[in-house]
Parts: C-alpha cells; sequence; structure tokens
C-alpha cells in the first residue's frame, strides 16, 4: 500500500509498523471498516473498486442508519403522506374518488419492502466486488486490529472507523418505545397514534411533523431555539413554518421542555412557561450523537473531541497513523451523501493519491418535508456575517406555471450572490429553495455554488419550460440586472 507522507508523514507510518503488537490474526485486508453505513458500506464499495482487499465489520445489517432506520423508511413515510395528500385533494382535478383513509400497518410492510429491496442490492454489490462482510460488533484494539464480538482478530494495513450514530435523547424523556419514541421506533410503528409531541424542530422533528399531520395525527412541535429548521436560511425554513400553521401543526418555538406525566393511555408533556400538552405519543428529536462505545479499546490511540466525535484532519486521519474516521462518527454533517464524500476522501488518502478534502460549507441539504428544503452555500445571514455585501433574488413558486398546473405554489427560490464594487452581482454564494421536488432541483444550485459562477454565466444555460427548474433561472437571470419573469 502507498502511504501519502503530506497526511501521516512516512516516518509515522513507518512508526506505526513497527510499533504494531504480534497478535495472530485469521485474515489480513489491505482495508478493514468497522461499520457498514454509508459510510462504511461506500468506503468499501470505492476500495474494492480501486482492487483493494477490504472487509467490513457489521453488528447488523449492512446500510446502517440511513437504509435501515433513517433517511430511506422516512422518506418512504413521507411518499405514503404524498399519495394520501394528492388522493384526499384529487376532486380539485375533477378525479371523484372517496376521502382517503390510512391503513399504517400496510405503509409499514411497503417501507419494509423498500428497504430490504436496497440492503439485498447492496449486500450482492458488495459481495460482486469480493468485499468480506463480517457479521459481528467490531472492537478497534490498535495496531491495524480490529477484534469480532471479542474473539477473532482480523488485520488492515489501514482501518476505517465508520461506526455512525445515535439518537440523543433528553432528561425527563427516558425512550421506552412506547409512549417515548425516537426516529428508531417511529420507523417501526404499525399503527399512527391519534396526537403526538415532536421535541425539537430540526430535520427529523419536521419531517415526522409533515408526515403525521399529512396522515390526520394532531401534531405539537416544540423547539427550543427561536425558529424551526434553525440551519436553514430564514426565507425557507419560514415557507415550511407557514405551511405547517396552515395545516394545523401547533408550532412552538423559544420553548423548554420540563418533563411529561403519563395519562391514561398517553401522557401529559409540560413546557415554556407553565404550559402543557396531552398526546398519545412522544417524538423526542433533538440530534444524534456518535457511536463510539465498545468500538475503541483501550489501546487503540484514537483520539475523540469533548463531545465523543473521532477526531480527525481534513483527509479523515484519526491522531493513530493509518487509521481513519468517516461518517456520523465524526463532527461533520450527519448526511448519508457526506458520508459517501468523506468515504473517497479516506480511500484516496490511503491510496496515496492526490486528495480534494470535502468542503463542507458547500455541500448539499435535503429536508423532505411538505414542503421540501434543498440548499448549498451560505445562507443570507451567514453571507453577511461573514463580511459580504449581497446582491439577493427570489422567486416565488407562485408564478411557476408548472407549479400551478400541479397545484403546489407554495415556496420560493433565493440565491444570494456577492456584490461587486460597480454593484452587480457576482460570485454566487448560496441557493435556497422551498417548494415542491426542489430535492430534486437542487442540483444545478449546487453546482453553482460549488463552481463558484457568476449570474451570468449561470444564466447563459436554458431551462425547459414549463418546468418548476425555471424558477432558479429565473432567480438567476434577474441576478444579472435584467430579470425575465422576476425584478
Ligand atoms: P438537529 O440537530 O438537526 O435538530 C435538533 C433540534 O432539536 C434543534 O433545532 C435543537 O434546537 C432542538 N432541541 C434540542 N434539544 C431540545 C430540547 N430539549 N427541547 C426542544 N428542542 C430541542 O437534529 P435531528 O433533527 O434530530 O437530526 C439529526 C441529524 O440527522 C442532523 O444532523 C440532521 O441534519 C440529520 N438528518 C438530516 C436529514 C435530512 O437532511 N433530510 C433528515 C434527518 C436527519
Amino acid at each position: 500500500m502507498v502511504w501519502r507522507p503530506e497526511v501521516i508523514g512516512a516516518s509515522r507510518a513507518d512508526a506505526w509498523h513497527a510499533d504494531r503488537e504480534v497478535v495472530p490474526t485469521s485474515r489480513s485486508y489491505d482495508v478493514v471498516v468497522i461499520g457498514g453505513g454509508p459510510g462504511g458500506y461506500a468506503a468499501a464499495l470505492y476500495g474494492a473498486s480501486a482492487g483493494l482487499a477490504v472487509a467490513v465489520v457489521e453488528k447488523e445489517k449492512v446500510g446502517g442508519t440511513c437504509l435501515h432506520r433513517g433517511c430511506i423508511p422516512a422518506k418512504e413515510f413521507l411518499e405514503s403522506a404524498a399519495v394520501y395528500r394528492t388522493v384526499a385533494g384529487a376532486a380539485e382535478f375533477g378525479v371523484l374518488s372517496s376521502s382517503p383513509a390510512i391503513d399504517f400497518s400496510v405503509t409499514q410492510a411497503r417501507k419494509q419492502k423498500v428497504v430490504d429491496q436496497l440492503w439485498r442490492g447492496l449486500s450482492g454489490l458488495m459481495k460482486g466486488r469480493k468485499i468480506d462482510i463480517i457479521e459481528g460488533f467490531g472492537t478497534y484494539l490498535g495496531g491495524g486490529q480490529v477484534q469480532i464480538n471479542g474473539e477473532e482478530v482480523v488485520s488492515g494495513d489501514s482501518v476505517i472507523i465508520a461506526s455512525g450514530s445515535l439518537p440523543r435523547t433528553i432528561p425527563g424523556f427516558e425512550v421506552d418505545g412506547r409512549l417515548i419514541l425516537t426516529s428508531d421506533e417511529v420507523l417501526s410503528l404499525t399503527e399512527l397514534p391519534s396526537s403526538v409531541a415532536v421535541i425539537g424542530g430540526g430535520a427529523i422533528g419536521c419531517e415526522f411533523a409533515s408526515m403525521m399531520s399529512d396522515l390526520g395525527v394532531k401534531v405539537t412541535l416544540l423547539e427550543a431555539l427561536p425558529s424551526i429548521l434553525a440551519g436553514c436560511d430564514k426565507d425557507a425554513a419560514e415557507v415550511v413554518a407557514r405551511s405547517f400553521r396552515k395545516r394545523g401543526i401547533d408550532v412552538h418555538v423559544g420553548v423548554a421542555v420540563h418533563g411529561h406525566q403519563p395519562s391514561g393511555s398517553g401522557t401529559v408533556v409540560s413546557y415554556g412557561d407553565g404550559q402543557s400538552v396531552a398526546v398519545d405519543r412522544v417524538i423526542v428529536s433533538v440530534g444524534r450523537r456518535p457511536f463510539t462505545e465498545g468500538v475503541l479499546g483501550p489501546n487503540a490511540k484514537v483520539q475523540v473531541d469533548a463531545r465523543g466525535f473521532v477526531a480527525v484532519d481534513e483527509f479523515m486521519a484519526t491522531s493513530e497513523p493509518g487509521v481513519y474516521a468517516i461518517g456520523d462518527v465524526v463532527a461533520t454533517a450527519q448526511l448519508a451523501h457526506v458520508g459517501f464524500a468523506e468515504a473517497i476522501v479516506a480511500i484516496k488518502s490511503i491510496l496515496g493519491e492526490p486528495v480534494v478534502p470535502v468542503d463542507y460549507g458547500k455541500v448539499p441539504w435535503c429536508i423532505y418535508t411538505h414542503p421540501e428544503v434543498a440548499f448549498a452555500g451560505m445562507t443570507e445571514e451567514a453571507a453577511r456575517a461573514a463580511g459580504y455585501d449581497v446582491v439577493v433574488k427570489k422567486d416565488p413558486f407562485g408564478g411557476n406555471s408548472r407549479a400551478r398546473i400541479i397545484g403546489e405554489t407554495e415556496g420560493v427560490v433565493k440565491v444570494i450572490a456577492a456584490r461587486q464594487p460597480d454593484g452587480s452581482a457576482g460570485r454566487i454564494l448560496g441557493v435556497h429553495m422551498a417548494g415542491p421536488w426542489v430535492t430534486e432541483q437542487l442540483g444545478m444550485g449546487y453546482l453553482a455554488v460549488n463552481w463558484e459562477a457568476t449570474p451570468e454565466e449561470v444564466a447563459h444555460f436554458i431551462q425547459p419550460h414549463p418546468t418548476l427548474s425555471e424558477s432558479f433561472g429565473e432567480t438567476v437571470i434577474a441576478l444579472t440586472g435584467r430579470g425575465l419573469h422576476v425584478g
């Protein structure tokens, strides 16, 4: 294997090899990956494509949180909610049907079918690339050795820690799987409660609030910060907040939760200044914490930071030479696609190839609420705080012909550019979208931000008509100072 001297230093690598205790190992690989989630399986696939011998140690099923308890099942539920909305609103299109009803056990079964199909596909793909999937709990012992279930030891010239994350909990709301749920339990429900309190208005909380409300559940959303979706641009977050209010979701921001008192078949949640709400179930969605318990053995020289995340440099290298960490276990955006990108950085570093580190300020974000949110780059607030004078244009979806046709006019496209000395709009700093299918439209905004393009350059390209993507084109044309439909 080839060491990348800039990353770990050739002398550190030599020292690492010299230091290694000789423990009998049953199998050895170029790379051993602990954890088969999006970070781990992407590292395995990318490494195997480059000709490396790779093993993945996985305690459950490859696919990780994203496939089994996160992105995929949550989006399947949200799609069921979208189908329900479509049927409920069909009469407006002259399509007459009876009012929809939900059988959530069927929704759950369909979700599981989608997950299982993807899991079988991923397992087959990994086996086809000759990746060894070792079933069991992997502990990194140090010196390139990984122990499985406290027994067999396998070794890797390099080791990648990709052990992921777990839902955070809060005192006074101990998860019991009956009254108090995290995303893990919500995604296994076979029956919908009639009312829920969602604690935390981030991506997970808002997606569950949106899905449940659309399926007829009475939702109360309790968020400690002054707004929901706090990391998003204010205009985009406000689109979701307005839609939630219109749909009867009871949103309380700037409130602390104090505890809950079981009552009958449900519980009463106290929050704010002496307020309370009686609900069937509570969903705690206050973030996710890194999972390292039992993953790092006492002799591993891998440092973790004060919050428990594995500390890495921009090449995903940990403090122990030859050991890398990627995905939710490191303190970067907890997104599956960021895990994919980090996997590529780690494998290229292992191969000693030139590496472009992940530019975390410009990664794509997609939130699948109704309406959806998608963005890349700086919010208007962040751009101003960073010292930019900015030019901003917005195109509400209300003026977009395709949005009128599909009957989904809530939302806006907002593009933020750096103001040049002559007052015109220069480099595009941020693209923020809220509205119909914006998660599928972000690609061009992402490209514009990461290409560091100017509105003039992007406005040259034609958007097909009528499409939702015209709103991005219109906004960028407006930024050149000569808008068509946007002033
Ligand atoms: P988050 O960190 O995005 O949001 C948690 C929210 O809970 C914050 O707004 C926080 O202020 C609030 N909060 C914390 N303690 C609270 C308390 N005691 N009372 C009331 N509010 C409280 O975490 P979330 O939504 O759980 O997601 C976890 C991770 O997964 C995030 O990094 C998120 O980006 C990622 N994710 C991304 C998705 C997407 O991009 N579509 C979907 C799901 C998760």
